[in-house]
């Protein structure tokens, strides 16, 4: 027998209801655990505004870790931990002298306040800001062996000799190698060379190493073959790159700097890579972009704490537009409240306590955001919330100095480098 319109009618639409009601979200809310409620007693002598926080126990146990799992000299990767504070302790832990860094205002001051350290250019700075390195920071802090520049082609090097010359001094030569990022930097043999013989043809310039920064490895799919064959490749490219090198200018007076990998990728280079030392950041603090499979074992170790505003009770819509809020309440426990933190619009998620959520439907604010949350979510004016920071460089420069907690009080405050880009 045919089914009426109307039976269809009926059925669909149970079958709808039944599927809405699987799809309803949970109640994801409830109280800071026992984690998140111990920073928050730590953070109770400090006026309530947002603050970056650092545990400093989960930041030492990261830096044990990474320093256990690679394989190779770390060098640390300084616009990733922009506080001296947090560069001396990677530093120490790793029992390391050297640093990577991306521009003219976090070197000067690496340069200056950190005596023993040794640069490298993370990316090819334009020769002008190298001359105003070499302009603004004392002459015995930039001593030429202290610092390689990093280089990415004939035209920059010629640049780079140009200075050396105008300036009568020696300048120390990284050579940037593309090993599959394609993100610049000298990709074969054939672009190499003439990088080698203007080198070799100018006394002022010394060749300190290659440098193939390798993330690609930890963000292309995992499809059969397509990872393992791309590592496969920068190992090739990287291996015939310094093959070339040595040929060019013959065995190397010291140790050639031959760096590569980031946090997502350091633990691919065991004893056959042709690096002979590995950058990494970001994994002492493991911000959220950095939740890959290979740095399970490290636990995030930086989080904003701002406080709540504002209760706001039920969730609502500007005048006008209320009935959709309405809709959100009634459909999803999780926006039934809403409160007003202070800040926001932040490079970071919330973290704690679960389920507080930014309003997708109220637009974001960095003056004073609107969170949605259940009614089971017990929050009050003046208490922290904690938001986890999806990358490091940018958000931690944000909030002044670090707070550094450790054993349930703040121990100490590392102020964080001057806002540079
Ligand atoms: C050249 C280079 N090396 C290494 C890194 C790795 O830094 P992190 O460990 O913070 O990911 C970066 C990050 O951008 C980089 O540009």
């Amino acid at each position: 027998m045919a089914m009426s319109r109307r039976t269809w009618l009926i059925g669909g639409t149970a079958a709808g209801l039944v599927a809405a009601g699987l799809a309803r979200p949970g109640d994801r809310g409830g109280a800071h655990d026992a984690y998140f409620a111990g920073l928050a007693k730590a953070l109770a002598p400090l006026p309530a505004q947002p603050t970056l926080v650092i545990d400093r126990a989960r930041l030492k146990a990261n830096l044990a870790a990474i320093r256990q799992q690679a394989r190779h000299p770390l060098r640390v990767v300084v616009k990733s931990l922009p506080s001296l504070g947090l560069i001396d302790a990677a530093l120490a832990d790793w029992r390391s002298d050297r640093a990577m860094v991306f521009n003219a205002p976090q070197l000067a001051l690496v340069a200056t306040e950190r005596p023993a350290v040794k640069m490298l250019l993370g990316k090819p700075l334009p020769a002008s800001a190298a001359a105003w390195v070499l302009d603004n920071v004392p002459a015995e802090r930039r001593a030429p062996e202290r610092i390689e520049w990093l280089v990415d082609s004939a035209e920059r090097l010629a640049e780079y000799r140009a200075l050396a010359r105008a300036k009568n001094l020696p300048l120390r030569i990284n050579l940037e190698i593309d090993v599959g990022l394609h993100r610049g930097g000298v990709e074969d043999e054939a672009a190499l060379a003439p990088l080698l013989e203007l080198i070799r043809g100018e006394p002022l310039l010394r060749f300190a190493g290659l440098m193939g920064y390798d993330a690609h490895l930890a963000a292309i799919p995992d499809l059969p073959g397509a990872r393992s064959g791309a590592q496969a490749e920068a190992a090739r490219r990287y291996a015939a790159l310094l093959a070339l090198a040595r040929q060019r200018l013959g065995p190397p007076a010291g140790p050639w700097t031959l760096n590569a990998a980031g946090s997502p990728t350091f633990h691919l280079h065991d004893a056959s890579s042709s690096a002979n030392e590995l950058s990494v950041g970001s994994a002492a603090v493991k911000p959220a972009d950095f939740d890959k499979p290979s740095l399970a074992a490290l636990q995030p170790a930086a989080f904003i704490a701002t406080p709540v505003l504002k209760d706001l009770g039920d969730f609502r819509l500007p005048r006008g537009v209320e009935w959709i809020a309405g809709a959100a309440r009634a459909w999803d426990v999780n926006q039934r409240r809403a409160f007003a933190m202070h800040g926001g619009h932040w490079l970071a998620d919330p973290a704690s306590p679960p389920g507080v959520q930014p309003s997708g439907l109220y637009g974001p604010s960095s003056n004073q955001q609107v969170l949605v949350a259940s009614p089971s979510t017990a929050l009050k004016p003046g208490d922290w919330l904690f938001l986890r920071p999806r990358q490091s460089e940018a958000v931690l420069l944000q909030f002044g100095d670090l707070v550094v907690v450790d054993e349930g009080r703040i121990v100490d405050r590392w102020p964080v480098f001057p806002a540079s880009a």
